[in-house]
């Protein structure tokens, strides 16, 4: 088998290990380890525990829920109370398998348990493949808002088996590929370069189909530039790891708004179309760069357009886009331009209302 390595170069630095059959090196990674306690889903658990758990001496595994009510201190509490039964103490190891829910879980209960212990992030969707599980940013919900609740605790190594995309459904598939879509303009406007969107371009039936040998060269190359931001900004103090909220902004906003049938990788897709659209109207690139930007993700599939849009008010999605947490006062977004991806504060209102009427909101 072949594997991807891809290093992080933080203080330790760990290596994100990508592949077909990289489920198999896990075992191997933790051979020194006393006590490994598994957190995972039912689902994900059936398909994929046998081959990571068959080679470890001593293993425990913990269900949590599905979905983002998972997401929260009650799932906390309980996986510490499972930790402690087993026994686990601060030379051990907790492995996340499975999508972000479980890998900011598990992570967020890792780095709390007897005040940090360390995690292995094995993540099983795409969308966790390429960005959840890198970074080392965990978190739950509170009632009060999305990931209020967490902490920055960097996985030991990222074991990625490409092959495990292939019971993902349809859906999470795109989901992915949305914030797949969100590295091809990010590797566009200088960050890598590492040739993402010449691979979408010229294999996107391949990525489509899942061909595992494109997906393994796909997701490295998303590692890699999350990795690359990650190492220039690990507590995302200078802005420049805030530009991974490409597109996000409005995407925050329409999961905030909630009454639309969409994941958290499409609603990133149409805001990347609002925030590409919204960059040519600012004069910050040109129309030919916007239309490239928007051929890659009608291509791939991704929704270009607010469900129902014609039917949403402009003002109710910028008085959420306001509340935005990344917002210094008021409305705030990371856009392309001339000098790379930058933060960007209330852009000019007539080309707000252009980027609304390009992503269908308003009628
Ligand atoms: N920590 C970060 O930096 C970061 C970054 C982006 C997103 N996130 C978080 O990630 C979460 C979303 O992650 P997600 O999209 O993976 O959602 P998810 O974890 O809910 O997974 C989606 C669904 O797919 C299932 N699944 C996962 N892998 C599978 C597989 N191989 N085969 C079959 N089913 C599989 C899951 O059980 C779940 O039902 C959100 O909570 C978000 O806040 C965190």
């Amino acid at each position: 088998m072949t594997i991807h390595r891809v290093g992080v170069a933080l203080e330790p630095a760990y290596d994100i290990h990508i592949g077909a059959g990289a489920l198999d090196l896990v075992p191997e990674m933790l051979s020194e380890r006393r006590r490994v306690a598994i957190v995972s889903q039912s689902a994900i658990a059936d398909l994929y525990l046998d081959s990571i758990r068959s080679g470890l001496a001593n293993s425990e595994v913990f269900l949590i829920g599905d979905g983002e009510e998972a997401k929260s201190l009650s799932t906390v509490e309980g996986l510490c109370r499972n930790f402690a039964e087993f026994g686990l103490l601060r030379g051990d190891v907790v492995v996340a398998l499975g999508g972000g829910v479980v890998g900011d879980t598990a992570g967020f209960a890792a780095s709390v348990y007897y005040r940090g212990v360390d995690v292995l992030q094995v993540p099983t969707s795409l969308l966790a493949q390429v960005d959840a599980a890198i970074g080392g940013k965990t978190a739950v919900n509170i009632p009060e808002g999305k990931n209020l609740v967490g902490a920055f605790h960097q996985p030991i190594a990222v074991a990625v088996d490409t092959d495990t995309l292939a019971s993902l459904s349809p859906r999470e598939y795109r989901s992915g590929l949305g914030e797949i879509a969100k590295y091809a303009l990010i590797s566009d406007f200088g960050i890598s370069g590492t040739g993402l969107i010449e691979l979408l371009n010229n294999s996107t039936d391949l990525v489509l189909a899942r061909d595992p040998a494109v997906l393994a060269d796909l997701v490295a190359m998303c590692c890699e530039i999350k990795a690359q931001v990650v190492a220039a900004d690990p507590y995302e103090r200078t802005g420049i790891r805030a530009t991974l909220n490409l597109g996000h902004t409005l995407a925050h906003a329409l999961e905030t708004r909630g009454g639309y049938e969409l994941t958290h990788g499409e609603a990133v897709s149409i805001g990347l179309i609002f925030a590409v659209e919204l960059a040519e109207a600012a004069g910050r690139i040109s129309a030919e760069t916007a239309k490239r930007y928007c051929s890659v993700a009608s291509s791939l599939g991704l929704p270009l357009e607010v469900p129902g849009g014609s039917e949403v008010k402009a003002e109710d999605l910028l008085a959420i886009m306001r509340r935005d947490k990344k917002a210094s006062g008021g409305l705030t977004f990371v856009l392309p331009g001339k000098d790379g991806l930058q933060l960007v504060d209330d852009p000019p209102t007539d080309a707000l209302a252009y980027a609304f009427r390009c992503v269908g909101v308003g009628g």
